[in-house]
């Protein structure tokens, strides 16, 4: 039999994408239309012009990344979709589409959680990779440690209490004046600072999986508004490096724990953070340290896609995880024990 063709959808924020996926691992297309530079001048993401957006955008997406694939329509076995977490006008033009797609197509419709299709963009980097593994995703909305026992069965050691990590990256970049989004802005200007400023940590004790960010980001923003008021000028090169510095601590010593504490040998980074060279370099100078093998997606796979959602509806599929035309939105979806 020949391996199926998956037509994955993703519009959960800024980024309109499909990609079509043969089997589970061989990547025929990945089309990605971002809205960042239409976002830029409001300092985030607007969710009414997002919805609009994707709405012109999904089906010339959709054609581009068949018509790349070299298929058409009619090949496609399935229809994976993100569905959740997200922007819930965002998420209902790809779920809308999905539907009409597998409605007229009379083809399985598989509603994919966002999270853990970042988690399965490592599969598609690495074809070498398979569970058991300690995933540490960190994105725009989340940050959490989960332990992937196998394809379909996750558990959640421990997530962010209050403010995600990314979220925190964007809120310090603005409040610096850097544009949206403010994750590589930071990343670039702390590769030219040093981390001479001592920012808290939270959450630090040992079999502590849980995170917080948002005692940090107040004490980088304290920092900034009373350097001002002194009419000093801000060291924003410092104030990156430093802050990062704080991030990644955490995040490196959390995620370390969880893999010996889960029994693992193998840790995967995922979610937009993960695009972070800082990060990046830190998990894989440990990883040697620990001789534990390390894996990150390439930085288009890293941020929003639908090559990750494809991926990971084509393993759901093959566990029989399918959905119904009833399939709807769910901005709050989170990431859960399966
Ligand atoms: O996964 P993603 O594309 O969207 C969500 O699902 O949230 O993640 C977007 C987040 C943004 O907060 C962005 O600032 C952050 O990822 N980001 C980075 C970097 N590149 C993107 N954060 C730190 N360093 C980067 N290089
Ligand atoms: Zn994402």
């Amino acid at each position: 039999m020949q391996a199926k063709l998956t037509l994955g959808i993703e519009s959960s924020c800024d980024e309109t994408s499909a990609a079509v996926l043969r089997g589970g691992r061989e990547l025929l297309s990945n089309v990605i239309s971002t809205q960042i530079p239409v976002h830029q001048k409001f300092g985030g993401v607007v969710p009414e012009i997002a919805s609009r957006k994707h709405i012109v955008n999904i089906m010339p997406v959709i054609d581009e990344a068949v018509r790349q694939a070299g298929v058409t329509l009619a090949d496609i076995d399935q229809v994976a979709v993100t569905y959740g977490p997200g922007l819930v006008g965002a998420l209902l033009v790809g779920v809308s589409a999905a539907k009409g797609l597998a409605f007229a197509l009379d083809k399985p419709l598989i509603g994919v959680n966002h999270l853990e299709g970042h988690i399965f963009a490592n599969f598609l980097a690495a074809p070498e990779l398979e569970p058991p593994f300690m995933a540490l995703v960190v994105s725009g909305g989340h940050t959490a440690l989960v332990d992937v026992r196998d394809y379909n069965t996750f558990h959640l050691m421990g997530q962010t209490r209050d403010d995600a990590a990314g979220e925190a990256f964007d809120k310090i970049a603005r409040v610096m004046g850097l544009p949206y989004p403010g994750g590589p802005r930071i990343d670039a200007l702390a590769q030219e600072g040093q981390p001479t400023i001592d920012f808290p940590e939270a959450l630090v004790g040992k079999g502590n999986y849980e995170f917080s960010f948002s005692g940090l980001k107040s004490a980088v923003l304290n920092y900034i508004n009373s350097e001002k008021m002194k009419g000093h000028e801000l060291n924003k090169k410092d104030i990156a490096a430093s802050f990062q510095h704080a991030v990644i601590d955490v995040l490196v010593g959390k995620a370390f724990e969880a893999v010996k504490e889960a029994g693992r040998d193998t840790l995967v980074l995922a979610g937009g953070v993960a695009a972070n060279s800082g990060l990046e370099a830190r998990l894989r100078a440990e990883a040697a340290r620990q001789h534990v093998k390390f894996y990150y997606p390439s930085k288009i796979l890293c941020t929003d896609n639908a090559a990750m959602i494809a991926c990971r509806g084509y393993y759901q599929a093959e566990a029989g995880h399918y959905s119904d035309l009833y399939l709807n939105a769910v901005p709050g979806l989170d990431l859960e024990e399966r």
